[in-house]
């Protein structure tokens, strides 16, 4: 098993390279890509960890090196943002960024899963698929936006309000991976109620937790250590399911529902080629489908700008 992660010097990437470095299975490789110049020294600083993982380094000119014989391609890259700024507000850099890493990973591994993190994900996962069609590779069952980070936080603050073993909570997460849009199913919550007051309390908490982060950090980034660990969970899963375990993550994934939105946060069963099924996520409450109602307009045209960006 090959993973590449793009964008492996930042802080995402660190800590996703870290914790891949530890618990991928033996015989893996992790192939480290960023433009910054540090990305050789976290490979070798990673490489000192003895595990049987080989780590390698690829600065800005060895793209090509990275992906070749890539299985899964995590992508991390691009600038974090600052306090009073949306997620959106990154579409400038990020998007760019995200189409040169995709046109590379059509060119060296167009078999690979790909897994995008950079944000904003309801337009740079649409990027990435509008991008791997132009190129002819394009294959909607191996592209998967990362929203494993609204899962963990939504079943750490349920844990937390309830009392629980967070290892115990299971909080389905739908739509997108931007304030509203993120829709936590806080009525499937199994072996917990919850009143009208701390359904909308949490709900907004858990939209907002990205913001919480990056207001903490008072300008110096958004969530990094818990996003890596997202990730990595999502990696792993991902890695289960190549190796033949029934894995079932919460991911944004084209969807063709015309319902919903062209991509839409489902449960989705993994399977060696990506998603093997798409499941329903079941029934709403009334709050949840109003809130789900309110937020379907932004997410499609969240997602239209991204079509419009690789195809304009
Ligand atoms: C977050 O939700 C960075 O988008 C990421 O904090």
């Amino acid at each position: 098993m090959k993973v590449a992660v793009l964008g492996a010097a930042g802080g995402i990437g660190q800590a996703l390279s870290l914790l891949l470095k530890t618990q991928l299975p033996a015989g893996s490789e992790l192939a480290l890509y960023d433009v910054a110049p540090v990305v050789p020294g976290v490979a070798v600083d990673l490489s000192h960890i003895p595990t049987a993982v080989k780590v390698t380094g690829h600065g800005k000119e060895e793209l090509e090196q990275a992906l070749t014989g890539t299985d899964i391609v995590l992508i991390p890259a691009g600038v974090p943002r600052k306090p009073g700024m949306d997620r959106s507000d990154l579409f400038n850099i990020n998007a760019g960024i995200v189409k040169t890493l995709i046109e590379g990973v059509a060119e060296h591994c167009p078999k690979a899963c790909i897994g995008v993190i950079t944000n904003p994900v309801n337009t740079t996962v649409a990027i990435a698929a509008e991008t791997l069609k132009q190129k002819g590779v394009y294959d909607k069952n191996k592209l998967f936006g990362v929203t494993t980070l609204d899962v963990i936080r939504a079943e750490t603050f349920v844990a937390e309000l309830k009392d629980l073993d967070p290892a115990n909570v299971h909080v389905p997460v739908i739509g997108g991976h931007s304030g509203t849009t993120i829709l936590p199913l806080l009525s499937q919550v199994e072996g917990v109620s919850f009143s009208d007051e701390e359904v909308e309390k949490l709900t907004h908490r858990i939209q907002n937790a990205g913001t919480e982060v990056v207001e903490a950090k008072a300008g110096g980034g958004s969530a990094t250590l818990s996003m890596g660990q997202a990730a990595a969970r999502f990696c792993l899963s991902l890695v289960a399911a190549m190796q033949g375990e029934n894995v079932v993550e919460y991911t944004y994934v084209q969807t063709d529902d015309s319902d919903d939105a062209a991509f839409f946060s489902h449960p989705v069963r993994l399977g060696p080629n990506g998603v093997e099924e798409i499941l329903p996520y079941g029934n709403l409450s009334s709050f949840e489908q109003k809130a789900k109602d309110d937020m379907l307009e932004g997410l499609r045209g969240d997602i239209q700008i991204g079509v419009e960006f690789v195809n304009s």
